[in-house]
């Protein structure tokens, strides 16, 4: 037995063990895929952590993921194997931003993209993610709402969903994946791929949107390529989600937009870390009961809202 397949052995057992299920998103490495007990988006992630049953969450994301299961299931004890693995785009939405666009558009709802801090969930009045975005927009009041913090994701809104969406901040944005935009090689990829289907992350900018046959989030585009009659797909988006679209959908074709697309925040967590997390019941993620209260409600919201 290989290094890797033993150590992921271990931590099946000590995750036993410890009554902990493992909860992983789809831009980990394919080695935690394969151990976690649910792979997802954040809108599957979410749900699932609100129906865990287990003594511990160990999960395999960025922070404001492991927020989320914290806040929408106090009882359990949530750990992450790495601390430092955040999303950039969650810190460039602060609560104090909300405030005052709530203080300049009284009466407009804020919708917040999962992808914020607890802080800034308890100013939302409802959250939502890349999966359910207009199903949640399309049921609140009024023709206006304020996004944020992508303003990728407020594009989108806005072709889509048929309302006027106010963007906070104004150019918020995923390092990722923004770069295909730039990438001169992408038109040359689509060029030579005529049949291929073009599968797009709606935190992709307005040009990539614009070239798309499918926009959708990371457990969207896996249904839509299953589904699909297509057998090659380009992918625009980490490039961790074409490994399990290649690992779970043999026989079709995945071509990664840009092959360095790499979220070097969901890259910090590796299979030791989760064997350390695991034995030293590391590193525990809590909320302040007042902040938790509020953001837990935004996030209700989105559940209910959400078919
Ligand atoms: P999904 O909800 O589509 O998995 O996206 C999360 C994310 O962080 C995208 O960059
Ligand atoms: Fe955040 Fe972008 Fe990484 Fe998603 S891919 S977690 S939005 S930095």
């Amino acid at each position: 037995m290989d290094s890797v397949k033993a150590l992921q052995k271990e931590i099946r057992k000590l995750a036993q063990e410890r009554n902990a299920v493992i909860l992983s998103h789809n831009y980990q490495i394919s080695e935690i895929q394969e151990i976690a007990d649910y792979v997802g988006d954040s809108f599957g992630l979410s749900r699932q952590a609100q129906k865990v049953d287990a003594d511990i969450i160990l999960f395999c994301g960025v922070w404001f993921m492991a927020e989320i299961a914290a806040i929408l299931n106090p009882q359990k004890r949530v750990l992450i194997p790495e601390p430092k693995a955040r999303c950039p785009m969650a810190a460039q939405l602060s609560a104090k931003q909300i405030r005052e666009a709530k203080a300049k558009y009284p009466g407009v709802p804020v919708v917040l993209y999962v992808n914020t801090t607890a802080e800034a969930k308890a100013e939302a009045d409802v959250t939502c993610t890349s999966s359910n975005l207009c199903q949640i927009i399309n049921q609140l009041e009024g023709d206006t709402v304020i996004l944020g913090p992508d303003a990728n994701l407020a594009y989108y809104a806005q072709k889509t969903c048929g309302k006027q969406v106010i963007p906070i901040p104004k150019h918020g944005f995923c390092h990722v994946h923004v770069t295909f935009s730039f990438s001169p090689e992408l038109p040359q990829l689509l060029w030579e791929n005529p049949d291929a289907l073009f599968l797009v992350h709606p935190e992709c900018g307005p040009k990539i949107q614009e070239l798309a046959d499918y926009i959708g989030s990371t457990s969207q585009m896996i249904k839509y390529a299953r589904d699909s009659p297509a057998d090659t797909f380009i992918i625009a988006t980490e490039v961790d989600l074409v490994t399990r679209m290649r690992r779970e959908i043999p026989g079709k074709t995945f071509i990664p937009a840009l092959s360095h697309a790499r979220c070097k925040a969901m890259k910090k967590i590796t299979l030791e870390k989760v064997k350390a997390s695991l034995l030293e019941g590391q590193h525990v993620v809590t909320v302040s009961e007042p902040i938790a209260k509020r953001a837990r409600s935004a996030l209700q919201r989105m559940l209910d809202l959400t078919q």
